[in-house]
């Protein structure tokens, strides 16, 4: 596998492969598999679960990793081209992509949405731009509107729980937040449980609608694996028979980059938490996913955050072997 950048680039075949080889590695360590091997890892947005899961693959394989990160003291980095560096950006990531590259044999990038242009973050066009100065394969650790390894140990996390592919009625559900997020999560979130077979519904406010083309991305996948795609507002109708609710929080399309429009969008939905009431009508051992990290009292009660429905440490958990799957298929075929 040469990199890893988006679940709906694999093959179906591809993606059963991955979900096979972590659940092996999980019950059949293989601690000497990528000895010798290093991964480089880029962090320029904040991580908790990412930074140390992969950290955490790479001990389990036997091999090592590094960890640059404006915060672990390197120099700020310019991305535009052309541009006269007189200010605080003192390396570019023409020099920076490559030369951190050269000490690794694959290199995991972070990166979140600028935010500054909705087209350019649906694109991923920064993301890009520095997969493109990658001579070693580079890993997506969430770019601006990906994050496939999260989407590789979700669906993990519903194979493990025996949820059902076809005929398993998922819903994404926007999520009030104090601040407005990217689109990476809910867009992978989406088009993996289109890839998955699911009945999809997209559970979320007028405003909040996802945009176009995510919505046209994943009904193409739905198209290719017998899956369904359909959005509501109403908590209520949406939930009604569901076996996964999974929460998230996300901008506006029509206020991109807008941080006061989108807060006065939210003034009337702060109720818009999800609370053991939501679950009436779902079915009796519907679940309750997110990603991580998450607002109690904001996106989701304590109650349901640590009821029996709620499955969050295991998703983070997952974010583990998934990885170790991801590594394996790119390092060791690379041997
Ligand atoms: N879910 C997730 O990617 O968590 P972190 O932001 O902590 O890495």
């Amino acid at each position: 596998m040469r990199g890893f950048n988006d679940l709906s680039e694999l093959a179906p075949e591809a993606v059963e492969h991955l979900l096979d080889t972590a659940k092996r590695l999980e019950k059949h360590p293989e601690p000497r598999a990528l000895e010798g091997k290093v991964l480089a890892l880029l962090f320029l947005s904040p991580s908790l679960r990412t930074l140390t899961s992969f950290q955490a693959a790479m001990l389990r394989l036997g091999g090592g990793s590094f960890v640059a990160s404006p915060q672990g003291g390197i120099h700020g980095l310019e991305s535009r081209r052309g541009v006269t560096m007189d200010g605080v950006a003192a390396e570019h990531i023409r020099e920076a992509i490559p030369v951190l590259a050269s000490y690794g044999d694959a290199l995991g990038i972070r990166a979140f949405a600028a935010r500054e242009s909705l087209d350019d973050d649906i694109e991923d066009r920064d993301f890009q731009a520095m997969a493109e100065l990658s001579p070693v394969p580079i890993i997506n650790m969430e770019s601006a509107i990906r994050h496939p390894c999260q989407s590789l140990a979700d669906w993990k996390t519903m194979d493990d729980l025996g949820l059902p592919r076809a005929g398993g009625k998922f819903v994404l559900s926007w999520a009030n937040h104090p601040r407005a997020l990217p689109l990476a999560v809910p867009a992978s979130t989406l088009q993996m449980a289109a890839m998955r077979g699911m009945e999809v519904t997209v559970l979320r406010p007028d405003e909040f609608a996802l945009p176009e083309k995510v919505m046209a991305r994943a009904h193409e996948s739905a198209a290719s694996s017998g899956g369904s795609i359909r959005e509501s507002d109403d908590p209520r109708e949406a939930l009604s028979g569901a076996t996964v609710v999974y929460a998230k929080a996300w901008s506006s399309a029509s206020h991109y980059g807008d941080d006061d429009a989108q807060r006065a969008l939210k003034k009337e939905l702060t109720g818009w938490c999800v609370e053991e009431s939501w679950f009436d009508r779902a079915a009796p051992d519907c679940r309750f996913m997110h990603c991580l990290p998450v607002r109690r009292g904001v996106v989701v009660s304590d109650e349901v955050l640590e009821g029996e429905r709620s499955v969050v440490i295991h998703q983070a958990r997952n974010r583990m072997w998934a990885q170790m799957a991801v590594l394996y298929e790119i390092l060791k075929e690379a041997s």
